[in-house]
């Protein structure tokens, strides 16, 4: 990109200073057009009016042509000849615009070539170059062109220049390649534009037979012609016949020339480029036309350029077309056709004419000496010995390669299936061992209270995935702290929540058979019984009952579904919650302490029992904690304990700081946080320290529980237990039995309640956790992260 920039700058420069030289050379009196008796010498050169282009005579291989030039072009294309196929040779060259009107060409006193015969008018005839390029004779009176060089292109197109063809006036604006590149006589190549359907292509033919085609034009140019060069044609159609021209954007020296090898270069590169590449037939790629192949030549069949020259040892003949009309080419033409020819070789350094061979390839001896690569030969790819070696070494790469694909093949599928049999080995085993547990069958299995407790069964994982329909959506019961939760149903009709717990958090498989039976052992029927468990891979899964009317906060926070809990039933649920905590805190041997006690996690039976839920998960993660700092819930803001957000020290005190904040909540009707938009310094805690300080804690209570003057005592006794659970410092808590004498026990005095740990919003959480984010901090390798409560 960068060298075409600069290229392209080049181009300008170069012409802006060409043009500048120019125009001081015109100011000395330059010639800039012929008038009848004018005589152009051969060391004179026709400006055109703006002096971008000249006209003169130039040379070629010691032969004299006259054409136009770019003025200043370092490449120096000649972008038209006068007499392209009668060059001069000596450099004698007069061009002339005689008193009878001819302008002609002539050498040593004999007309070369007459370029526009008579035309009779004299009087007003000139002829100039115009700055575009155009050599035109005009009639000035009349303001006539009576001819013009862009109605005889060569091989180059300039912008203004037609392609195409008009059939009234019968005009056929083609292109013709030089037949070498250091012969400009007429090659074997033409660029025409032809119809096709209803629509046009390029063709080049070569010889007259088409060689190549552009496709036809669509909306997006001609298609095999490289895109940039889309842009640069303008078209032009009616009824009369179309024509294609150049716009006036290819740098510095804009122009399309056909080359004698049959490519098309713009100003920027080729176009189409078939560089010492013979057009065969059998390929048809890039808008090469295929054609019939000669009998004896096959697929793949095609010439190399060689060093050195062939001696026919045998004395069978060569023919020699040595002549100046036939291009190297048409020399591959010629032995491609003749089937008897096994190459030719240049004869001229011009590029013309060849001498052909024919014969056995035995008839011949090659001498390789020399540097020219002057002998073409033509190869067949699968018949000669080097193709017959390179077949056999192809053989041998491929069975190389299909064996190593295939043995790599086969050992990831034995590696695979022995990590598969690995897998499913140390899965069985851990069932085994697991089922095989001394805690853990039917008989053994007794419960903390003696009684023996139903099986804890290890499900399979396609049993779990009919049960849960593949974990449908529809399924989903919520997101749990520590995984999502689905409800299943199993074939006998029980129906079962299955806990999905997440993979990154869980540890390994014997902390978690341990854990797993300490939990479900802990059998209280205020807490959600553990079913079984389903191992799968990595992932495992809790089994527990389902319970059909959803958790807690899905009645207590719903405007109409609170209606459903009058106060005996909140009453109850508190009690129910009490006795679940109480057993988890004290009567299990495991001494389970929650962690993330809340509103969601108490489930309700039929009968709108409570039972809390996820108990024990937090051992079941405690151990990864560290490896897993993850989003995974281990506490829930608005919940928890100061001393657990602040520190990660967690006790049985800081449940039954959320079981107070649970009873407020339960009290009130209204989530810990909700209060936070009502006023941003005080949440649910906050609220009822201030309406219990003012003597009016009464205030607090739900709306939706009506009138409870019977029960106005319980209920603030409720508030008075809540607040003593959430005061600030730990040791001031009540135990859960003390909470549980104090609620039943109506006549007990209770302790006045301190200030409450109420936060008065995350603000002051962060701001408490020495200025880092105290939501998410890790002490004593336990990550707490905290999120709102649902
Ligand atoms: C060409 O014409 C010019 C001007 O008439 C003249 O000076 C010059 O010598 C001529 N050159 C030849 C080679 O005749
Ligand atoms: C000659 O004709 C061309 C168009 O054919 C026009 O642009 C130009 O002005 C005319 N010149 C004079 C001198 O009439
Ligand atoms: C124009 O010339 C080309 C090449 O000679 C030829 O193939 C084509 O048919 C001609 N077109 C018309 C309309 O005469
Ligand atoms: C063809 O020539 C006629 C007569 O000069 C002209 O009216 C018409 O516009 C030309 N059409 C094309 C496509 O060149
Ligand atoms: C040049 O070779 C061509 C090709 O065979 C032939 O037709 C032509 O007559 C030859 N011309 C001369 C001048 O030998
Ligand atoms: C090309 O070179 C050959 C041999 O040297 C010669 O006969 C022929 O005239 C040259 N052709 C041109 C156009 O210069």
């Amino acid at each position: 990109m960068v060298s075409l920039a600069n290229f392209i700058f080049f181009l300008i420069l170069t012409s802006f200073c060409s043009q500048t030289c120019i125009i001081n050379i015109l100011s000395v009196g330059a010639i800039s057009s012929l008038k009848p008796g004018d005589v152009l010498n051969n060391s004179q050169i026709l400006h055109s009016e703006g002096g971008k282009f000249q006209l003169g005579f130039f040379s070629k291989y010691e032969k004299y042509y006259l054409g136009i030039w770019y003025a200043g072009d370092l490449e120096d294309r000649k972008l038209w000849i006068a007499n392209q196929n009668v060059p001069i040779l000596y450099n004698s060259g007069l061009l002339t615009l005689d008193s009878t009107g001819t302008l002609k060409i002539t050498s040593g006193g004999r007309t070369v070539v007459n370029i526009v015969k008579s035309t009779g008018l004299t009087g007003s005839l000139v002829a100039r170059l115009q700055d575009s390029g155009n050599f035109v004779v005009q009639d000035e009176t009349r303001n006539k062109t009576l001819w013009q060089s862009f109605d005889h292109p060569t091989s180059c197109l300039l912008p203004g220049m037609k392609l195409g063809y008009n059939l009234t006036t019968r005009q056929n604006w083609t292109l013709t390649s030089w037949l070498s590149f250091s012969v400009p006589a007429s090659g074997a190549f033409t660029l025409s534009l032809e119809a096709i359907k209803d629509t046009f292509q390029l063709v080049i033919r070569r010889r007259g037979k088409v060689y190549w085609t552009s496709g036809a034009w669509n909306d997006q140019g001609f298609p095999f012609l490289n895109t940039i060069y889309q842009y640069y044609f303008n078209l032009v159609s009616d009824k009369d016949g179309m024509f294609i021209q150049l716009k006036d954007r290819l740098g510095g020296f804009p122009s399309l020339e056909l080359f004698p090898d049959g490519s098309i270069i713009g100003g920027h590169g080729p176009i189409f480029t078939r560089f010492n590449k013979f057009c065969y037939g059998y390929e048809s790629d890039d808008g090469c036309v295929s054609s019939q192949l000669p009998a004896c030549r096959k697929d793949g069949d095609n010439f190399e350029q060689k060093r050195g020259d062939f001696t026919d040892i045998s004395g069978t003949s060569t023919n020699y077309y040595d002549n100046a009309s036939i291009s190297l080419g048409d020399c591959m033409q010629k032995c491609w056709e003749l089937c008897s020819c096994i190459g030719f070789t240049a004869v001229s350094d011009n590029g013309t004419g060849c001498q052909i061979w024919k014969g056995k390839k035995r008839d011949f001896e090659i001498d390789e000496t020399g540097n020219a690569l002057q002998r073409y030969v033509l190869v067949s790819p699968k018949s000669s010995k080097g193709a017959g070696k390179s077949w056999i070494w192809i053989v041998i790469v491929v069975a190389i390669f299909i064996t190593l694909t295939l043995s790599g093949f086969i050992s990831y599928i034995i590696m695979r299936r022995r990590k598969l049999q690995d897998k499913k080995r140390k899965e069985e085993e851990y069932i085994r061992e697991l089922t095989a547990a001394a805690s853990f069958n039917n008989t053994n299995l007794k419960g903390e209270d003696g009684r023996e407790v139903q099986d804890l069964k290890i499900f399979s994982f396609g049993f779990i995935l009919v049960a849960t329909n593949n974990f449908s959506s529809e399924n989903k019961l919520g997101e749990g702290g520590f995984g999502p939760v689905y409800k299943g149903k199993f074939p006998d009709g029980r129906e079962v929540a299955v806990k999905r717990l997440s993979r990154t958090s869980v540890q390994g498989l014997v902390e978690f058979k341990n854990e797993l039976i300490l939990i479900a052992k802990v059998q209280h029927t205020n807490l959600v019984r553990v079913i079984g468990c389903c191992i799968h891979e990595d992932e495992k899964m809790l089994i527990y009952e389902y319970m059909p009317n959803k958790s807690l906060d899905f009645f207590l926070f719903d405007q109409s579904r609170k209606e459903l809990l009058d106060w005996n039933k909140r009453f109850e649920i508190i009690e129910g919650i009490s006795q679940g905590l109480l057993y988890l805190h004290k009567y299990s041997r495991m001494r389970v302490i929650h962690r993330d006690l809340k509103a969601s996690n108490v489930l309700l039976d039929e009968h709108m029992n409570p039972k809390i839920a996820d108990f024990g998960l937090a051992r079941i993660f405690k151990q990864n904690e560290t490896e897993a700092v993850t989003d995974r819930v281990v506490g829930t803001y608005g919940y928890m304990a100061p001393e657990f957000a602040m520190e990660g020290a967690f006790s049985i005190k800081s449940d039954v700081f959320s079981f107070g904040v649970l009873m407020l909540e339960i009290v009130s009707g209204r989530r810990n946080t909700s209060l936070q938009q009502v006023d941003r310094s005080l949440n649910l805690i906050g609220h009822a320290w201030e309406l219990w300080k003012e003597g009016c804690a009464l205030e607090l209570k739900d709306g939706a529980l009506g009138d409870v003057c019977d029960n106005s005592k319980q209920l603030l006794r409720v508030i008075h237990v809540g607040l003593l659970c959430v005061q600030e410092n730990a040791l001031d808590r009540p135990t859960t039995s003390e909470v549980i004498s104090m609620l039943g026990n109506e006549s007990m005095p209770l302790p006045d309640a301190k200030h409450p740990a109420f936060f008065t919003g995350r603000d002051e959480i962060e701001s408490n956790a020495s200025g880092t984010k105290a939501v998410r901090r890790s002490v004593n390798n336990l990550s707490i992260t905290v999120l709102e409560a649902r």
